[in-house]
C-alpha cells in the first residue's frame, strides 16, 4: 500500500511524526512524504525533522510564502505532478493549512482517496482561511479522523456520515511520547532564568491578530503590563508585522523574553511549567490542556470548545480588560475530563487505514 502524505507547516510535522512511526513498522506500507515548503525557516521546519527523527521528505516542493491563491495554486500544481507519477493508493493530510487544502484538492481531482487527520473542526468563522481549508478538505475526504465528539457532530450536521471515526487527538500521542524526554533534555528554563509556574508563555500568529495593527498593539500592550516574566517565542509572521508597524518598543521591557521559534522539546517544557498560557494557536490551546496548564485564548472563538467547557481555557479575544481580569481570576479547575483520547490515536488511525 502506497500512502502519500502532504505536510508543510510546523504543527503538521509534529502530527505526522507519530503516524509515520506506525507506517514504518509495517513492511506492507510505503509512505511517501511530500513537504510543500510552506514553512521553510530552519526553526519552523528542519528542527522538527531532526528532533522528532522524521525521515527526509521524498519530495520538497520549496513553495514558500505567498498570497493564499498563489501559494495554494503552486502547491496544487506540484502535488498533482507527483500524484500522477507516484500513483498512491491514498493521500494523507493533516489539519487545516493551505498545504492540507492543496493536497486534498489535487488528490480529489485524480480520484485518489483522501484521509484527513483532525477532521470536523469548525470555528464557524469563514473569514479564517483555516475554516475554508477544513470545510473543503472534509467534504473531499474518504476517511475522516475526528479528535473529538464535537468534531464528529459538526460533520454529521454537514451530512458527512460515512467513514467518520473518533480516534482521539494525535497531538496527545506526541505530548505523551515526548514529554519526559523533552523535560529531561531541555535547558530552556535555565537559559531564560525562569522559575517554574511563575511565568506566562505567549504565542501569537493568527492572521486575525497579526494582520490588524490595533489588535496586535493591544495584545503586546497587555504583555507589557503583566506582573511576571513573559516568554514570547515569535512566529516569523508576527515578527515581521511587529517590525512593519514599529511595535517593538512595546515589548522591550526586561520582563518580556522575545525569542525565536522554539524546538518542540523546549516548547513542551515551557508549556508544562508555565503559570498560564496565552495563545491564539490551536495546537497550543490543546497542549495546555494536555499538560494541565490553564489557558487564555486570544481569539474570538475556538474550535476546541471542550477545553472551554471544562473551564481550563477561556476566550478573551484581544480585549485588554478581559485578558487582564482573566489572568488575575484564573484558577486550575478541580476536574479534568479526558478530552483527547488515550494517547493511542496514531495506532487507531493506522489500523483503519491499513485494514489490519
Ligand atoms: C500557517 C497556517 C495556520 C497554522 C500555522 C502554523 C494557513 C492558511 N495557515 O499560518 O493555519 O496555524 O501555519 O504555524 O495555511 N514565514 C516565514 N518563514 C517561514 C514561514 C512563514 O518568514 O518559515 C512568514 C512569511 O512572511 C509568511 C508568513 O510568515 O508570509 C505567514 O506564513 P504562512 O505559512 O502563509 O501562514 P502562517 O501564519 O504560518
Ligand atoms: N510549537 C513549537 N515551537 C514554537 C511554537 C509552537 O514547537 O515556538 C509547537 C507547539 O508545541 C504545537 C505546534 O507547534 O505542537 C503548534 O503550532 P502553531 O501554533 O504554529 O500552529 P496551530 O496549532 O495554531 O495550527
Amino acid at each position: 500500500m502506497k500512502i502519500l502524505t502532504v505536510v508543510g507547516a510546523r504543527p503538521q510535522f509534529i502530527k505526522a511524526s507519530m503516524l509515520s512511526k506506525e507506517f514504518e513498522k509495517d513492511s506492507n506500507i510505503k509512505e511517501i512524504l511530500v513537504h510543500t515548503g510552506q514553512h521553510y525557516d530552519a526553526d519552523m521546519s528542519d528542527v522538527f525533522f531532526e528532533q522528532l527523527k522524521i525521515p527526509k521528505p521524498d519530495y520538497h516542493l520549496g513553495i514558500g510564502s505567498g498570497t493564499h491563491g498563489k501559494q495554494t495554486g503552486k502547491m496544487l500544481s506540484e502535488i498533482e505532478s507527483i500524484l500522477l507519477k507516484e500513483k498512491p493508493d491514498m493521500v494523507l493530510v493533516y489539519g487545516d493549512t493551505n498545504s492540507t487544502l492543496a493536497g486534498s484538492l489535487a488528490a480529489s481531482k485524480l480520484h485518489i482517496p483522501i484521509a484527513h487527520v483532525e477532521a470536523g473542526l469548525r470555528s464557524f468563522n469563514k473569514k479564517m482561511p483555516e475554516e475554508i481549508n477544513r470545510l473543503l478538505t472534509d467534504h473531499l475526504s474518504t476517511w475522516l479522523f475526528c479528535p473529538t465528539k464535537s468534531a464528529l457532530n459538526n460533520l454529521r450536521r454537514e451530512g458527512i456520515k460515512e467513514n467518520v471515526f473518533i480516534t482521539g487527538d494525535i497531538m496527545y500521542d506526541a505530548v505523551l511520547h515526548y514529554k519526559y524526554e523533552a523535560i529531561k533534555h531541555s535547558t530552556i528554563l535555565t537559559r531564560l532564568n525562569l522559575v517554574k509556574k511563575d511565568y506566562y508563555l505567549v504565542t501569537i500568529h493568527r492572521a486575525e491578530n497579526t494582520d490588524r495593527m490595533d489588535r496586535l498593539k493591544t495584545l503586546l500592550t497587555v504583555l507589557s503590563q503583566l506582573d511576571r516574566p513573559v516568554v514570547l517565542p515569535l512566529h516569523p509572521r508576527t515578527k515581521k508585522k511587529i517590525e512593519h508597524w514599529g511595535l517593538g518598543s512595546i515589548i522591550s521591557a526586561a520582563h518580556i523574553h522575545t525569542i525565536t521559534p522554539l524546538d518542540y522539546f523546549d516548547m513542551l517544557t515551557l508549556e508544562s511549567e508555565a503559570k498560564i498560557i496565552l495563545t491564539d494557536s490551536g495546537g497550543v490551546q490543546k497542549e495546555a490542556y494536555m499538560l494541565r496548564v490553564p489557558c487564555i485564548t486570544l481569539r474570538d472563538e475556538t474550535e476546541w470548545i471542550e477545553t472551554v467547557e471544562a473551564k481550563w481555557n477561556s476566550i478573551v479575544g484581544a480585549d485588554q480588560q478581559k485578558i487582564l481580569k482573566e489572568i488575575s481570576d484564573k484558577k486550575e479547575p478541580n476536574s479534568y475530563p479526558m478530552l483527547f483520547g488515550d494517547g493511542k490515536t496514531s495506532g487507531k488511525i493506522y489500523k483503519i487505514i491499513s485494514g489490519r
